[in-house]
């Protein structure tokens, strides 16, 4: 079996986020810092860490500042040269991702409608998709391409969740377990009532380009969106799709829960900060 390797990844950034309100209304929810650095840059650099080579970003309306951050900023750069001021915090961003290519979703209808706004750039390709507000420490894309190219076809994420809290997302319903590596036998958007299983889908995908002929025509689904999920449902039986099961952590950081939580991980875990935050952490809370 020969696999196409993945070269591309779409990161959907034209969402609302209306649960982080007011911190997002006139900044991209994409732009919320964990530490000193934006969660769209964390992603990025997850993509570009499993060897992805075209970022393509889906915006929207409000959402300049991404274009910014990964642009060239001439003033910021010329009077830190100027001062004699160390450039490698930003030098390394504006390289990295190469030229990004920018979509416009003209409007916020759903997840699966974001990433049917990248089908011309994505062509007739394999392609990552990574949601920006879930950050991964540990390398998941690269875990993923990884198991992808042994086994080909689809793979997503596949996360456990408690069973209270199936209701929220995306859910596997599983066949045979090989290692990480799931069957995926159907999946279902948000499910009412009893969940096949309390495999949930975090927002890491490596998906074939013929779910975009699907999403042409995909209906709105659950919360009346154009849910990713259930086109990538009907994939399942006409070629390989498998979930994948992730060795680190994930903060979900559209959440403000999530979102403190990852701050504090990932303090903790600098050799800047970390100690002084620990100190604090436990006097705090004695
Ligand atoms: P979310 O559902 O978490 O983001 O989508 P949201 O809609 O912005 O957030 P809330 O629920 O209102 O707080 C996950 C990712 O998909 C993108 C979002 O920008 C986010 O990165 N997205 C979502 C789109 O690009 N377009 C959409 O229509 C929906």
């Amino acid at each position: 079996m020969t696999v196409k390797p993945v070269k591309k990844a779409v990161f959907p950034v034209a969402g609302l986020g209306t649960r982080f309100l007011p911190a997002t209304k006139a900044m991209p929810k994409e732009m919320l810092t964990v530490v000193d650095k934006p969660l769209i840059q964390y992603a990025v650099e997850e993509a570009l860490e499993a060897g992805i080579e075209q970022i393509i970003f889906v915006t929207g309306r409000g959402k300049s500042a991404l274009e910014d951050h990964f642009d060239v900023s001439y003033e910021l750069e010329a009077t830190m040269k100027a001062r004699g001021k160390s450039m490698h915090l930003i030098e390394g961003i504006r390289q990295k991702p190469g030229s990004p290519v920018y979509v416009r979703q003209q409007e916020p209808l759903g997840l699966g409608h974001a990433v049917w706004c990248a089908r011309e750039i994505v062509g007739d390709e394999p392609f990552a998709v990574l949601l920006p507000d879930e950050l991964m420490v540990g390398g998941f894309m690269r875990q993923m391409v990884e198991a992808y190219n042994q086994v080909g076809g689809n793979v997503i994420g596949a996360l456990e969740v408690p069973d209270s809290e199936t209701d929220k997302y995306g859910i596997i319903s599983p066949g045979q377990r090989d290692g990480r590596l799931t069957e995926v036998l159907a999946l279902v958007e948000k499910p009412k009532g009893k969940a096949p299983s309390n495999l949930m889908i975090p927002g890491r995908y490596i998906l074939q380009p013929e779910v975009m002929k699907i999403l042409d025509a995909q209906e709105p689904g659950a919360g009346g969106e154009i849910q990713l999920t259930d086109a990538m449902a009907k994939l399942i039986g006409t070629q390989p799709f498998h979930g994948f099961t992730f060795d680190g952590a994930r903060h979900d950081c559209g959440d403000k829960a999530g979102w403190v939580q990852a701050n504090i991980a990932l303090a903790l875990a600098r050799e800047d900060i970390g100690s002084a935050v620990r100190d604090y952490v436990r006097a705090l809370i004695g």
